[in-house]
């Protein structure tokens, strides 16, 4: 396996990496909702309630600790907080870009009493501040691959979650054939060319198609699950493979 984490242009090791991605996430925070939505041409709003359905026997449990991690501006953690009940346990949503995560927190704050709500974690998503095996659920949406290390990021989450614990990953895939073709033009010129365009800046969007390349195709993900220590490791594609979720437990017996 040769997979390590992302590598934004001019990172040269993993903190360089790290900071790269913060930076760059905070630079394009007050456009990021804007640019999420006509970029994907609101199929984002799909695939988040896809991902929540999928964990809807666990969010309905009203003791559950479930993390939303790389939370971001925090519209998966809204699509996770529809499926809580009321008075449920407080969901966390952790992001380590400040200007992100302070809209999210906007977003999915307590509003009626006894409504579900989730508490801002300014945290980073490799040294999570949590007690080990402490977690019933963990949610990552199109945050993990821009981990500077993905084998640490599945090490990190395996330790906090608890026995059992279920973790989900939503994240891009480049699909095959003649539609991986056809999205690949968009991927790789149309849509850098819309971002700049609305964001005043070329980096980001350059980024997004590079770090999608990057990103370990899933037989390559589930194996590193499976070492990593889970099971019932699974992905299932969306929208002809553009995205796709992949799902595994923490094995029960430690
Ligand atoms: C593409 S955004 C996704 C945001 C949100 N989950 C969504 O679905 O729209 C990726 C987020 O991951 C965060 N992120 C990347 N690496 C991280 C890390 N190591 N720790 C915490 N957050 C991280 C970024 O700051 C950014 O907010």
């Amino acid at each position: 396996m040769t997979t390590t984490g992302a590598k934004p242009l001019g990172a040269n090791d993993e903190a360089s990496a790290a900071e790269a991605v913060r930076e760059m996430f905070d630079s394009i925070a007050p456009r990021y909702d804007l640019l999420n939505h006509v970029l994907s041409m609101n199929v984002d709003r799909l695939w988040w309630w896809r991902a929540a359905r999928r964990f809807r026997a666990v969010l309905a449990d009203p003791d559950a600790a479930v993390l939303d991690i790389c939370c971001g501006t925090g519209d998966m953690t809204r699509a996770l907080l529809k499926r809580r009940p009321q008075g449920a346990r407080p969901t966390l949503a952790a992001d380590f870009a400040r200007g992100m995560l302070s809209r999210g927190a906007k977003k999915f704050a307590a509003r009626d009493a006894g409504a579900p709500y989730a508490v801002p974690l300014e945290a980073d998503a490799l040294h999570l501040p949590l007690r080990s095996e402490s977690l019933d659920l963990i949610i990552s949406a199109f945050g993990f691959r821009n981990l500077a290390n993905y084998e640490a990021g599945l090490r990190e989450f395996h330790r906090v979650l608890k026995p059992g614990g279920q973790l989900g990953i939503l994240d891009f895939s480049e699909p095959g054939g003649l539609m991986g073709k056809a999205y690949a033009v968009y991927f790789r010129r149309v849509l850098p060319a819309i971002g700049r365009a609305i964001c005043g800046k070329d980096g980001p969007y350059k980024y997004l198609p590079a770090s999608v390349g990057n990103f370990p195709p899933p037989a390559e993900m589930l194996a590193l699950m499976r070492s990593t220590g889970y099971e019932q490791c699974a992905w299932q594609p969306y929208t002809f493979g553009i995205a796709g979720l992949y799902t595994a437990a923490r094995t029960a017996v430690a």
